[in-house]
């Protein structure tokens, strides 16, 4: 897959790790950005991922801030971005099986590095499972969470 990562400033200290953990797990990285730890608005280098995975630029992505929550205020703004602070690999995992997240966001001033390197490949690894005999009702959920969307 190729995976859209993004940051501010507060994010930008783990993007590199973010990169290597994803090029680590056999996939390809796209850097949308920032560069460096000059301020920036994290709105600006989310609407940039955003856009990537809505042209089909991208499968899913990685946004970093400071706390992960702005970004991913941020994305879930955009339609068809599920996107989620996931500080453990059960909910990066699990935001994919049952949620259909297809945004990781992480905080780059509350993680360091060896979690990062957990959580990319949890996130990576993991498919959804709406469409799986028995598994029915993530599917049935995820519409209503579209259905919401749609206002
Ligand atoms: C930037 O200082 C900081 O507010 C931002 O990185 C993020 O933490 C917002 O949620």
């Amino acid at each position: 897959m190729r995976i859209a990562v993004a940051c501010d400033h507060g994010g930008f200290p783990l993007k590199k790790t973010v990169i290597e953990s994803i090029r680590a797990a056999g996939h390809e990285a796209l850097d949308l950005g920032t560069d460096s730890l000059e301020s920036v608005d994290y709105p600006d280098f989310v609407e940039k991922l955003g856009q990537a995975i809505q042209r089909g630029e991208a499968e899913r992505g990685v946004l970093l801030c400071g706390s992960g929550i702005g970004v991913a205020i941020a994305a879930n703004k955009m339609k068809g971005i599920y996107a989620a602070i996931c500080h453990n690999t059960y909910a990066a995992r699990q935001g994919v099986e049952h949620d259909g997240m297809n945004v990781l966001c992480l905080g780059g001033r509350v993680i360091g590095p060896e979690i990062a390197k957990e959580l990319v490949p949890a996130f990576l690894e993991a498919e959804f499972i709406g469409n799986k005999p028995g598994q029915e009702r993530h599917a049935r959920r995820v519409g209503k969470v579209q259905a919401i969307e749609r206002g």
